[in-house]
């Protein structure tokens, strides 16, 4: 490619792996894949658990990986990601979290009662996110999801981002570029799956900081954090550990993947995973 290097796309989840090697490898297609430099994982929400033991293979073999699985899996859990920016004192929505709760009302009332937003927590793409205007609808919601067997977060709503959030892309400890995506008329989730629009932003520099913290608490080289604008100040929704990449160029007019491609360039060095798949 234009930068001189080479690149292999590999899908992860025909990789496999021979773990009782003491000279571990990955292999695919019959082959052990040679030793690479770096490895830009990009795992779907739905195979996390398999594509995160390839990452931790890749990182046993001594490859440099722009996230590191252990951050990539304590992301993709939407509880303990909270958990972890709370604990660090980040803004966030006030956001309670139940399996079966006996006292629903007091779950709405004590993250500010109605309006609450309500979200499965397996939903993606703005499915399972829903606006609940009353205590009652709220209870009703709540109730109908459990009977099903889902895992539910109910969120302070929000309701001055305007229908708006600000996706900062963080390389290497700094937002890179960042977007505003504005929900379509009549609509309070921006995903541009819901017929958001998406626009180049400034951000303030709280904005800035915010999007660097929370990346810093994921051990986050590389994410997508996404804030709402409160009159609080900014609030982190998610922090996402394989954020497209098209969109925020389009919108932005940068070379994020040139970006990218310039930290693995400063940063790939065999072995500088930190964690190697420990912990
Ligand atoms: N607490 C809130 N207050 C105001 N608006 C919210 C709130 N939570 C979510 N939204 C709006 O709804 C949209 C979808 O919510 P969210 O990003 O949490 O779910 P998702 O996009 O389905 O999941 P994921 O981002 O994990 O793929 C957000 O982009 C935002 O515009
Ligand atoms: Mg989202």
């Amino acid at each position: 490619m234009a930068r001189g290097h080479t690149v292999d796309v590999v899908d992860t989840m025909h990789c496999y792996m021979d773990i009782t090697s003491s000279r571990p490898s990955v292999r695919y297609k019959g082959k052990a894949l040679p030793k690479y430099d770096a490895v830009i994982p990009r795992i779907g929400a739905s195979v996390t658990f398999y594509g995160t033991s390839v990452v931790r293979q890749f990182e046993m073999t001594g490859t440099f990986s722009i996230n590191e699985s252990v951050a990539i899996s304590r992301s993709r859990d939407k509880l303990r990601s909270l958990q972890l920016l709370s604990r660090k004192g980040i803004g966030m929505p006030r956001t309670g979290f139940a399996n079966h709760p006996d006292r629903i009302d007091d779950l709405i009332k004590n993250v500010g009662g109605a309006p609450v937003v309500i979200k499965l927590l397996e939903g993606t793409q703005g499915i399972g996110v829903v606006l609940a205007d009353t205590q009652k609808a709220a209870e009703a919601i709540i109730e109908a999801f459990m009977g099903l067997n889902a895992s539910i977060l109910v969120q302070e709503f929000i309701e001055e981002a305007g229908g708006a959030d600000i996706r900062c892309l963080v390389v290497g400890g700094k937002v890179i570029a960042a977007m505003k995506r504005q929900a379509a008329e009549g609509e309070f989730r921006s995903n541009l799956h819901r017929g958001g629009v998406a626009k180049i932003v400034r951000l303030s520099p709280q904005e800035r900081k915010t999007a660097v913290d929370a990346a810093k608490t994921m051990g986050l080289n590389m994410c997508g954090v996404d804030l709402l604008r409160s009159k609080n100040g900014p609030m982190v929704m998610e922090v996402n550990s394989s954020p497209g990449l098209e969109g925020i160029e389009t919108a932005t007019g940068k070379d994020v993947a040139g970006m990218i491609f310039e930290f693995i360039e400063k940063n790939a060095k065999p072995n500088r995973t930190r964690t190697k798949g420990k912990g």
